[in-house]
């Protein structure tokens, strides 16, 4: 049967992954709103926001006002792609800070303007200073199963950037599915050999649900001994940059799976829709999570 963890983790992305992909204008005071109402359903760490050009992604571009007002509880990241961005986060006030770098070079220059390498470069100072400080840094690593522009990755190559990232210290590898195509072979496959070869890092697997897989990904990497999730709630998410990207998986779904297979996450499953219904005035396309959905009709029969 299967060898399953007591507890996980869920990392909420609906503030930053979830919404920064978002046609309509969403007001800084409901990001405010979302944010405070998934704190109150237990979420304990979460990507609030990201200091990015706000010419490259409009979205983001009310990261300071939401870092001044934000309730400070748990572990807030702030993504920041280069050293303008990570010093305005830590002028921001954040602690935690997350890097992101595509393991492809195709994805990454459209996504940051750099190649890899360029990127790493770049990144590998500002880290060591952060680590200094005493900051706890997560590396994001995109693309690392499939790029929408090169096809499949391979894992020699995604393994090596995770190296990269951990002999620099890194607290935290974000390690991710960005256009939802890896299958749950692959997932366990990359999974267990990250943990395998990189066994002082902590390592949390973020996948997008654009094939209705995610949760079966969820699955493979539990087996892997994965017990750290990415999730976004009422599935909002993707990255701009990324064609063919579409929501992350939903955290009410993946919190209902875990908690029903004996999973602690000290999650509400009926408070994460409630904080959903904080911005779907906001958001252009409709919330189709199996636990919103269900949350939605008994709402219409009260
Ligand atoms: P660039 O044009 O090469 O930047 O863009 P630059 O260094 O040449 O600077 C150009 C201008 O931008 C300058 O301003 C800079 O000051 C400014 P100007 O002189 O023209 O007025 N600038 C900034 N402004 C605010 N914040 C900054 C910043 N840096 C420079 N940090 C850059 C390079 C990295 C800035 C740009 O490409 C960018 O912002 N990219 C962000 C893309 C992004 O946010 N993508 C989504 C997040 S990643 C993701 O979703 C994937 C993930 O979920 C995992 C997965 O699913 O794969 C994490
Ligand atoms: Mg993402």
């Amino acid at each position: 049967m299967f060898s399953l963890p007591k507890t996980a983790t869920i990392i909420e992305v609906g503030p930053r992954d979830g919404l920064q992909n978002e046609k309509n204008e969403v007001p800084t005071d409901a990001k405010l709103r979302f944010i405070a109402a998934l704190q109150d359903a237990g979420v304990r760490e979460m990507e609030v926001t990201s200091f990015v050009s706000p010419k490259w992604v409009p979205q983001m571009g009310d990261a300071a006002s939401v870092m001044e007002n934000v309730k400070r509880e748990g572990r807030q990241f702030v993504l920041a792609p280069n050293a303008r961005g990570i010093e305005n986060a830590k002028t921001s006030g954040a602690d935690s800070i997350a890097v992101f770098v595509g393991v492809t070079d195709s994805f990454n220059k459209r996504n940051i303007n750099r190649t890899t390498a360029e990127s790493m470069e770049g990144l590998a100072p500002q880290i060591r200073q952060l680590k200094e400080d005493g900051l706890f840094v997560r590396a994001c690593i995109s693309t690392a199963f499939h790029c929408p522009f090169e096809g499949p990755v391979d894992p020699d190559q995604t393994l090596a950037l995770c190296r990269q990232f951990a002999d620099l210290g890194v607290d935290e590898l974000s390690v991710a599915d960005t256009i939802g195509m890896a299958d749950p072979a692959e997932s366990y496959r990359l999974f267990s050999r990250l943990k395998e070869e990189l066994p002082d890092v902590l390592l949390t697997a973020h996948f997008h649900d654009t094939r209705k897989m995610a949760l079966a990904n969820i699955l493979a990497s539990l087996q892997a001994g994965i017990d750290r999730f990415d999730t976004s709630a009422g599935g909002l998410g993707g990255c701009p940059f990324a064609p063919g990207a579409t929501g992350n998986v939903a955290t009410e779904d993946v919190v209902y799976m875990l908690e029903r297979m004996g999973i602690g996450t000290g999650i509400s499953v009926e408070r994460i829709c409630r904080a959903v219904d904080e911005v779907t005035a906001f958001v252009s396309r409709p919330i189709t999570s199996g636990m919103y959905t269900l949350h939605q009709n008994h709402s219409q029969q009260d």
